[in-house]
């Protein structure tokens, strides 16, 4: 081998190990170490070394996840051991009895305490993942729990599931069983997207989890953001695991994601609190799960409870309650949104869904209505995942008795009167009112609102009194209110308007990210606001900025750049900013000191630092002059280590950089 090409073998490598560390941080752990231009860079370094060497092309290559050609059809693919199911306790007392059982079949004291392992149980699509030597080969679904689908292409693109097992020992053959999911928030984002383009939307994440895996081409399933939890073993040769919680714990060091939420129980009573601790997380998880899996934590004694049918005796699923329920639609109002947008919601007969009360549902817009067939009077299921708006999964057409009345959105704003205006091609009807009070209230609500300028105490009641009573229309208007103008509302009275004030008054030295934020641009959430806020460092350059100038902000893309610049070439937009400065005065994020102690000093974070976040870290640097970096190369000057850092910190050994940890950090900028 040439000298060249022992080199370009040795980045090769050094990339492959620097990009599976960059994936692990970021979409195992949800802790990312560098920065996405930074990824793209090593990623594209990658790619051309490979286009220049095709020999050097490996299979555990990051490369190989994307760019598989479409199938026609999917092979079959026998697992190696068998895929049961589980016994489901919809019940405490169902769980209770699970319990019993469990000790009856080990043929153990009734009052020993069994050790139990309990978990999530996910509600995505179950699969197996072939590993040989380490490498992944095959990957399928359940299928029949004999035969499944070969869809290793597709498992592939989901970067939480290594190509390679990390770590040393590693078995000679594996089949790691676990669940693909897509979380609820990219399921919505998934449906808008659908919606806007006229596809098929998704009844629910598990739906859309099975349809993103089954998918000809693996292009289409790299677009969508899946995530594969970990949970078990089927073929295990040479894996020296005896328990479920040591599984779990193998299962990280091979760089699976494990769910954290997992506890080894004694007894019954431990697992019920489990569940119940769970159940009140519910609503706040990022992924939809409908019970807990509790497991005999010890593989001997799951083997030795027995199987009947095709259940192991010693696990159960300890369900949740459903959050799918029938009901009826007893009337269909329209919500007028801050951006005009109207939203037709379905008022039900009161019924619980996972616990909560529901009233209302979300129906979105007139083309859902149109293509769902929904009617006033219809009887419906009703789903809610997560803590998101309940919507209509479904008519029953069936139980239709004649009676049921078809409904159409307005053509007039129901709050305002203006025409209301459905732009060609668009799902989402607005109105045109510059004046609409609903508007008014919804960009007030979000401009006083937490994330924002979180005025202490003001809401929606308050906003919409304030509206009605016509003391304020826009921003500025917040400001110039006194206590006598509280005092005319219903409610108030001496202390409370004078708290209301105040609140108000509290607010006039924002931070300018939250104020940008508060405005209420289309595309423009809180970390956006604070990319742009560090950018322009104030409102008038933001608001003079072109459209190319904004692109140039870190991940400011053309649909933002174009939204905020629409935003900004409203008169009506200006005049109001222009207003809401006579009163606020935004503070800045802090620039970079000229001549600060670390000016001409480059840096390289990596790990978790004790105390300093990675963003206070970077600015703290910033400030004080210096560079920080993505990758250790010699023109590094120093690498800030802190809790398990990764390659960076040994590639900077190798280079003779100098490492330093946080306090060595602070030492450095101490006057
Ligand atoms: S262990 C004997 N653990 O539930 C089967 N399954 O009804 C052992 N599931 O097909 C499966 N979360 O798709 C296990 N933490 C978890 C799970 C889990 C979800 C699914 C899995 C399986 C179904 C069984």
């Amino acid at each position: 081998m040439t000298a060249a090409a022992s080199k370009a073998r040795a980045r090769v490598a050094e990339l492959i190990e620097e990009i599976r560390h960059a994936d692990h941080r970021y979409y195992v752990l949800d802790d990312p170490e560098i920065s996405d231009a930074e990824y793209d860079r090593l990623f594209r370094e990658l790619q051309a070394l490979e286009a220049q060497h095709p020999e050097l092309r490996r299979p555990d290559s990051p490369t190989q996840r994307v760019g598989a050609r479409p199938l026609d059809e999917f092979q079959k693919h026998t697992h190696r051991v068998p895929m049961l199911s589980l016994a489901n306790a919809l019940t405490e007392e169902e769980f209770s009895e699970f319990d019993v059982r469990v000790h009856r079949f080990l043929d153990t004291d009734p009052a020993r305490k069994l050790e139990y392992h309990a978990e999530l149980k996910f509600d995505g699509l179950s699969m197996s993942l072939v590993y040989e030597r380490g490498m992944l080969v095959a990957a399928s679904t359940r299928g029949n729990g004999t035969v499944g689908e070969e869809v290793t292409q597709n498992v592939k693109t989901i970067r939480s599931v290594p190509l390679k097992l990390h770590g040393k020992g590693l078995p000679d053959i594996v089949e790691i069983r676990g669940e693909a999911m897509l979380p609820i928030k990219d399921f919505e984002r998934l449906n808008e997207q659908q919606l806007k383009k006229g596809g098929k939307v998704f009844a629910n994440p598990r739906n859309a989890a099975a349809g993103s895996i089954r998918q000809l081409d693996p292009g289409i399933t790299a677009s969508r953001p899946l995530i594969l939890y970990a949970y078990g073993l089927g073929a295990a040769e040479g894996v020296k695991v005896e328990r479920f919680s040591e599984l779990d714990e193998q299962l990280e060091e091979w760089g699976f994601k494990v769910s954290p939420l997992r506890r080894v129980c004694k007894g019954a009573g431990e697992v019920l609190e489990f569940y119940e601790e769970i159940q009140a997380k519910r609503d706040s998880l990022p992924i939809e799960i409908d019970g807990v899996v509790v497991k005999l934590n010890r593989f001997a004694e799951v083997a030795a409870a027995g199987y009947v049918s095709r259940s192991p005796r010693g696990m159960v699923a300890f369900k949740y309650p459903p959050r799918q329920e029938t009901t009826t639609i007893e009337d269909i109002t329209v919500q007028v949104g801050r951006t005009g947008a109207l939203t037709p919601v379905a008022h039900v007969a009161p019924v619980n869904l996972g616990g909560a009360t529901i009233r209302r549902a979300t129906l979105h817009n007139q083309d859902e209505i149109d293509r769902k067939d929904i009617r006033i009077g219809d009887r419906v299921v009703i789903q809610r995942a997560g803590d998101v708006i309940p919507e209509v999964v479904k008519v029953l057409t069936d139980l239709r008795t004649g009676k049921e009345k078809k409904y159409r959105l307005p053509d007039k704003c129901p709050v305002c009167g203006h025409p209301v205006e459905k732009p060609e091609g668009e799902a989402v009807a607005r109105c045109t009112g510059m004046a609409c009070p609903a508007q008014i209230e919804g960009r007030l609500t979000h401009f006083v609102g937490k994330h924002a300028l979180d005025m202490d105490g003001i809401g929606f009641k308050i906003i919409e009194a304030l509206v009605a009573s016509g003391k304020v229309k826009g921003f500025a208007d917040l400001y110039r209110l006194t206590q006598k103008d509280f005092l005319e509302l219903e409610g108030f009275a001496e202390v409370s308007s004078k708290n209301a004030v105040d609140a108000i008054q509290a607010t006039r030295k924002p931070e300018l990210s939250r104020l940008i934020h508060g405005l209420g641009i289309r595309h423009v959430g809180s970390a956006t606001a604070k990319v742009l806020a560090r950018h322009y460092g104030d409102l008038e350059s933001l608001a003079a900025a072109s459209e190319e100038s904004l692109m140039e902000a870190d991940d400011v893309g053309p649909e933002v750049a174009s939204a905020i610049s629409e935003y900004f070439h409203d008169k009506q937009a200006l005049k109001e900013m222009r207003d809401l400065l006579k009163y606020v005065e935004p503070v800045a994020p802090a620039r970079p000191v000229q001549g600060g102690r670390l000016e001409g000093k480059t840096f390289v974070l990596t790990g978790t630092l004790p105390t300093l976040g990675r963003n206070d870290a970077t600015d703290l640097i910033q400030r004080h002059g210096g560079k920080v970096t993505g990758s250790v190369s010699k023109k590094t000057d120093f690498v800030v280590a802190g809790e398990a850092a990764g390659s960076k910190l040994q590639k900077a050994q190798d280079l003779g950089v100098k490492v330093i940890d946080q306090d060595g950090l602070l030492e450095l900028i101490k006057d």
